[in-house]
């Protein structure tokens, strides 16, 4: 056991925590060159795209020290970003070490001081990296202070590196057997494994990536969950090194893989403990949470013969993502549907961009909302993420919506617009904490639902992009939350109806009325677009009436030109959708719902 390291690279998206993983995967010659592509561990399309890592995955490295003794170094990657912060959390728990990685350009940011504290909660020893030393505009010195002002870590602990040319990599490879504990654990007591990790196998079925913390597993052992109470029996268990290579055992330190018979991920919780059904483990591995849907929307296909196909399509990725919720919704203006649960925006962005991308979905997707938890007049309680299920007004008594601690770590000058900004999404209480002479931390108590609407948007525009965010929910706190109907020509279009606090439904509604003011083509007669809470309008657009002849404004007589214009018109007309008398465009709902 003192010959095995198990850590993960932590980091602020970008900082090149990837690009490090790949480079101590070839340092310790875990993969022949042929095979190499870059960015190993980031497997999904998606996430190399966007080059961000969204599934962890995880990779045992053989490593020979100068002396020539060999060590198994386990490196178990997390997501870079907060909506994944409970996968993070997981990953941690399997490790005794973690490299922090901060970019030499750049400094410290919000998620590096954000995964700086998780990485403390679960005790981890920290051994910073001063990564993209070979960019013109590094500053290893300053990045040394902030690694001791921000970080509170030994600045001359750090080392520096370029995971790009291969400066320095020499060192972090000695770093992590010098400085990072081994593993503790008893092979023999009662087995205790914790489940970091699982992704579908079209062959295999699920495989699992565990840590063995106490005792031994085996083939053929049947292995019991111990929260979700479900036994399966060992197939083949192994080390991940980039294939699977079966080993006849793990035992407490080990990281590994179990293939066990089970069908989808939906079927196990990750964060689970295993034990032996026949000689279990007094109690699970402290620390277990729920991954917790916090963001909601409806997902519609864009043409209605297209709901089986999407229905398919979220099966499928449900199999690989546990994360992900969904059920039956449907719409009068969209058909039928399914309304989902995500764990952040950025889940809701990757779910959408693989249905329409693996999948070759169309959708519409409707605005992100929250839960909200109503008391009724009748004592009951009752959790409402969609606004076709909203009770009548009259019967709420009241209502609590969920709360975050942000953390936005900014240059100090703009410190005043982000106040500012925090301010009018609602902020309940500020924070400000200097990191270093211009760098300063704010945090902020304020609705998760403010972050939804226009939020990251204004920030990155404020602070030319220089500004961190990150998040933890904290507590649900008491709102006044309304919902706001979008009429057209008098007639309720549901899709576009939206749970909001009461002091910015008129603001959102009017956003709304223009929008659709602008995406409704004109009709013969003159259009009324409103925002209603109840009975009570709340913001208003109008659309002119349009002159009988579309081809009127066409002087000349090229008649081409008008048969063309007639003919667009004729096929824009099969992609409406007739509501009373007004038809709006697919592209309507495409364009206003898709509001940042
Ligand atoms: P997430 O997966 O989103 O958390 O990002 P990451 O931290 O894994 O960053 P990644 O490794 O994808 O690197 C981000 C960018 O920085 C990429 O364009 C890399 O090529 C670049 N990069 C990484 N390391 C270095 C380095 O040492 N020097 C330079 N110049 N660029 C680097």
């Amino acid at each position: 056991m003192k010959h095995i390291r198990n850590f993960c690279i932590i980091a602020h998206i970008d900082h090149g925590k990837s690009t490090l993983a790949d480079r101590l995967i070839q340092a310790c010659g875990g993969v022949t060159q042929r095979d190499f592509h870059d960015q190993m561990l980031d497997s999904m399309d998606i996430e190399r795209e966007r080059g961000i890592t969204i599934k962890s995955n995880t990779v045992t490295l053989a490593y020979k020290t100068a002396d020539g003794q060999e060590y198994l170094l386990n490196l178990i990657d997390t997501p870079g970003h907060v909506d994944f912060s409970h996968e993070v959390r997981r990953s941690l728990m399997a490790c005794e070490g973690a490299l922090i990685v901060v970019d030499a350009s750049q400094g410290v940011e919000a998620q590096t001081v954000a995964n700086l504290y998780l990485a403390l909660e679960y005790d981890l020893t920290l051994l910073p990296v001063i990564n993209k030393i070979d960019l013109p505009a590094a500053d290893v010195d300053r990045v040394r202070e902030e690694i001791d002002s921000d970080l509170g870590l030994d600045p001359f602990a750090a080392i520096p590196v370029s995971a790009k040319t291969g400066v320095g990599i020499d060192k972090v490879l000695a770093g992590i057997v010098d400085h990072l504990p081994p593993p503790k654990g008893d092979p023999n007591a009662p087995l205790k494994a914790l489940v970091f990790d699982a992704h579908f196998d079209k062959f295999r079925g699920v495989i699992l990536q565990c840590r063995v913390m106490e005792g031994t597993l085996k083939p053929r052992d049947v292995i019991h969950f111990m929260h979700s109470d479900h036994d399966y029996k060992v197939d083949e268990l192994g080390y991940n090194q980039f294939k699977l290579v079966p080993k006849p055992q793990l035992s407490a330190g080990e990281v590994g893989y179990i293939v066990a018979g089970v069908k989808s991920v939906q079927d196990i919780e990750i964060g689970d403990t295993i034990t032996l059904l026949d000689n279990p483990a007094s109690e699970p591995i402290p620390g277990y949470q729920e991954a917790k849907q916090v963001v909601f929307s409806s997902v519609y296909p864009m043409s209605t013969d297209e709901y089986p196909d999407l229905a398919k399509a979220l099966d499928k990725l449900a199999i690989n993502d546990a994360a992900l919720t969904y059920e039956k919704d449907s719409s009068a203006a969209l058909g039928f549907g399914f309304r989902c649960g995500f764990l952040g925006l950025l889940h809701l962005d990757v779910v959408q961009e693989r249905l329409q991308r693996e999948f070759n979905l169309g959708l519409v997707i409707s605005a992100p909302s929250v839960q909200y938890c109503l008391t009724l007049k009748d004592e009951s309680t009752l959790n409402v993420d969609n606004p076709s299920n909203w009770p009548d007004p009259s019967n709420i008594e009241s209502a609590t919506e969920p709360y975050i601690k942000a953390t936005i770590i900014i240059p100090e000058e703009f410190v005043g617009p982000v106040m500012e900004l925090c301010r009018e999404h609602r902020s309940e209480s500020q924070t400000m904490n200097y990191l270093t002479a211009d760098r300063v931390e704010i945090t902020s108590e304020m609705p998760l639902g403010e972050v939804l609407f226009e939020f990251y948007g204004k920030l990155k525009m404020i602070t030319r992009g220089y500004g961190s965010f990150d998040y933890t929910p904290i507590e649900y706190r008491p709102t006044d939350v309304v919902k706001v109907d979008i009429l057209v020509n008098k007639e309720p279009v549901d899709a576009f109806s939206y749970l909001v606090h009461r002091d910015k439904a008129r603001t959102r509604a009017l956003h709304y009325c223009e929008q659709l003011a602008e995406a409704i083509p004109r009709h013969q007669f003159k259009i009324p677009i409103q925002g209603a809470i109840g009975g009570s309008i709340i913001a208003r657009a109008t659309i002119q009436p349009y002159r009988k002849d579309v081809t009127a404004k066409l002087y000349g007589g090229d008649v081409t030109r008008k048969k063309k214009l007639l003919e667009k018109q004729k096929k824009g007309k099969a992609k409406m959708k007739q509501f009373g008398s007004v038809n709006i465009p697919q592209e309507a709902f495409v364009s206003v719902l898709r509001a940042e």
